[in-house]
């Protein structure tokens, strides 16, 4: 059966390493992260946005989950809401069959972001449901939101502890220089190295530090964690494509992040540009095919070896 994210954090927590949270819209994404997880033996996370819902529709997406569950019954697989809105949509999907669920009120103010999450966390522990809420604001795109630079702001280390203690949440989101998409930052806000590549400012590691001396043993989540592959950025724009100076997050930095208290490494963008670059590329390579099964296979294939990487280079949950 699905499992919570509670035993998953705690040994991620005292192994120094994250689980990698993957977004999940359709078929050929549960199975490419599915694969990859069962193949090196790592428990996952695999989350569900309100655009997905909106998207697939809840059932479906439980139902390839539970199908994954099923067919990978050797791993840990946790089934989490993203970015929940509201109250109503965190409760419909702990009755719904998810394990863990965001409450996201990081937009409102402190003492009104304590009241919702309370709320939601009263109904989660009451139905045996996980909850990750957060504070601070990322910059980026997330649903129909966009946040930008100047209303983004870094978590206050000396609000984490009253906020962690009112809401009774299982784990916290925090912004320490992480954002949504595939722009995360703007060229002026970067420093560009000899290959011309850009480079983003670094994490701000001395604000997760400060946050996890308030907080000792509590899983901490970045959000905004992908780091957008240039070679993925290139076969989009080599076939058709246009996404100008895209740039994530380096894999050093979150790997290190994953070596202290962040449990829980939230991925979507990266994958979209492995789906997006593989079948572009196949479309260039093959104007006359047409059968969706031979442009999302090798799709599903580069998102799985994607994965891989990511579970064992970065996350560093290979054979946990
Ligand atoms: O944080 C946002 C995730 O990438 C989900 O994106 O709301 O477009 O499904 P979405
Ligand atoms: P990316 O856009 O960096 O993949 O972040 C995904 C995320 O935070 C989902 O909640
Ligand atoms: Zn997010
Ligand atoms: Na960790």
């Amino acid at each position: 059966p699905l499992v919570t994210t509670k035993e998953m954090f705690r040994k991620a927590y005292d192994g120094g390493y994250a689980i990698g949270a993957f977004n999940v819209n359709n078929m050929e994404i549960v199975q490419g992260i599915t694969e990859a997880a069962r193949e090196v033996r790592a428990p996952m996370i695999l989350q569900v946005s309100k655009g997905a819902r909106a998207y697939a529709n809840h059932t479906y997406l439980v139902k390839l989950v539970e199908a994954a569950v099923i067919e990978c019954p050797e791993i840990p697989i946790a089934l989490h809401l993203d970015h929940g809105p509201d109250f109503e949509t965190c409760k419909s999907c702990i009755d719904g069959g998810f394990t863990s669920v965001m409450i996201d009120a990081s937009s409102k103010p402190f003492a009104e972001n304590i009241e919702i999450t309370r709320k939601v966390v009263e109904y989660a522990h009451d139905h045996g449901v996980v909850v990750e809420a957060e504070l601070g604001a990322l910059a980026g795109i997330e649903d129909d939101v966009q946040v930008s630079a100047e209303e983004s702001h870094y978590t206050h280390p000396e609000e984490v502890e009253e906020f962690v203690s009112k809401t009774g949440c299982d784990s916290l989101a925090i912004a320490i220089g992480t954002s949504h998409g595939a722009y995360k930052f703007t060229a002026d806000q970067c420093t560009r190295n000899e290959k011309g590549e850009l480079v983003p400012p670094p994490l701000r590691f001395d604000i997760l530090d400060e946050v996890s001396k308030r907080l000792p043993g509590f899983p901490i989540v970045l959000h905004g964690s992908s780091s957008v592959p240039q070679e993925y950025v290139k076969m989009i724009n080599e076939n058709g494509g246009k996404m100008p100076d895209a740039v994530g997050i380096p894999e050093e930095q979150l790997r290190q992040a994953a070596r202290l208290a962040v449990c829980k490494i939230n991925i979507d963008s990266d994958l979209r540009l492995a789906m997006t670059g593989t079948i572009r590329q196949f479309f260039a390579e093959h104007p006359d095919k047409f059968d969706p099964r031979e442009y999302l296979k090798p799709a599903r294939a580069n998102i799985k070896e994607m994965v891989k990487h990511k579970l064992i280079h970065v996350l560093g949950c290979d054979g946990k």
